[in-house]
């Protein structure tokens, strides 16, 4: 049963993109363990506000897995200590009384702190600008359904899009690499025969637009995918790489 905790809190602050930043301890006391971890920081920022003191930055939006805005990490791991779920799918029962809690943004050369714990996630719309859409003619929705395709290609392709764009795989990557995230949006489109066409332009441009913005290579350590909230798979990664060699020979 949900009981109510006393916790320490070690959260990152930093006034800005250039300014240095430090962790700065606080306490809350009598949290219900009911209470979601984003709702446990609002709970800290009333208690800041009410207290004349600058609350804490952190990103937000739909608070049920959704958008991927909620890019914090929790006692070393992107998206906190559990799996396959966002910040904002984070419950306080996942945390001991007496715990101390570290919090900190992405820290990833790509995606730069904006203030606190709000990294500038920008980068990832820059790839997906660069060709993660469609633009030829497919038709309208009756055309759409009407064109067969494997169920296996649907599943794998419907897996992929799962993908939210939260950047935790670049965050939890030691090398910086936004492999996997690139990976997915290739291949939810590359899976379906509408996205088959533009497929070779697709992944030169975005691979190139991943370069271009400084994230690192891939070396297969799987912490992408051991910390992806949506259990999107390194199979992706192989997928881009053949899409990519394809594209180039075709070159
Ligand atoms: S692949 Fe996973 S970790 Fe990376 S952006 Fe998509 S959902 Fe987030
Ligand atoms: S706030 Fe939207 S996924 Fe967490």
């Amino acid at each position: 049963m949900d009981k109510n905790i006393n916790i320490t809190l070690k959260v990152w602050r930093q006034k800005g993109p250039k300014e240095k930043g430090a962790f700065e301890t606080f306490q809350l006391k009598d949290i219900s363990q009911g209470t979601s971890f984003l709702e446990m920081l609002d709970i800290l920022n009333e208690q800041l506000i009410n207290e004349g003191k600058e609350p804490v930055v952190f990103d937000h939006d739909c608070r049920e897995g959704i958008c991927g805005m909620c890019s914090l990490y929790i006692d070393g791991h992107p998206h906190g200590p559990d799996t396959s779920i966002t910040t904002c799918q984070l419950h306080m029962r996942k945390f001991d009384d007496g715990a101390t809690i570290t919090i900190e943004p992405w820290r990833s050369a790509g995606f730069p702190v904006i203030r606190d714990l709000m990294v500038d996630r920008y980068a990832y719309d820059k790839i997906m600008q660069a060709g993660g859409f469609v633009s030829v003619n497919t038709g309208g929705i009756p055309d759409a359904n009407a064109i067969p395709i494997p169920k296996k290609d649907a599943d794998l392709a419907m897996d992929a899009a799962a993908c939210i764009g939260c950047g935790a795989c670049a965050a939890a990557c030691k090398n910086g690499s936004a492999m996997l995230f690139v990976s997915a949006k290739v291949s939810q489109l590359a899976l379906l025969p509408q996205g088959k066409v533009e497929a070779a332009r697709r992944a030169k441009a975005m691979v190139a637009k991943m370069d271009e913005l400084g994230f690192g290579n891939c070396t297969n350590t799987r912490a992408c995918e051991a910390e992806c909230p949506k259990d999107v798979s390194i199979s992706n990664i192989a997928r881009l790489n053949r899409e990519f060699i394809k594209a180039k020979l075709q070159d």
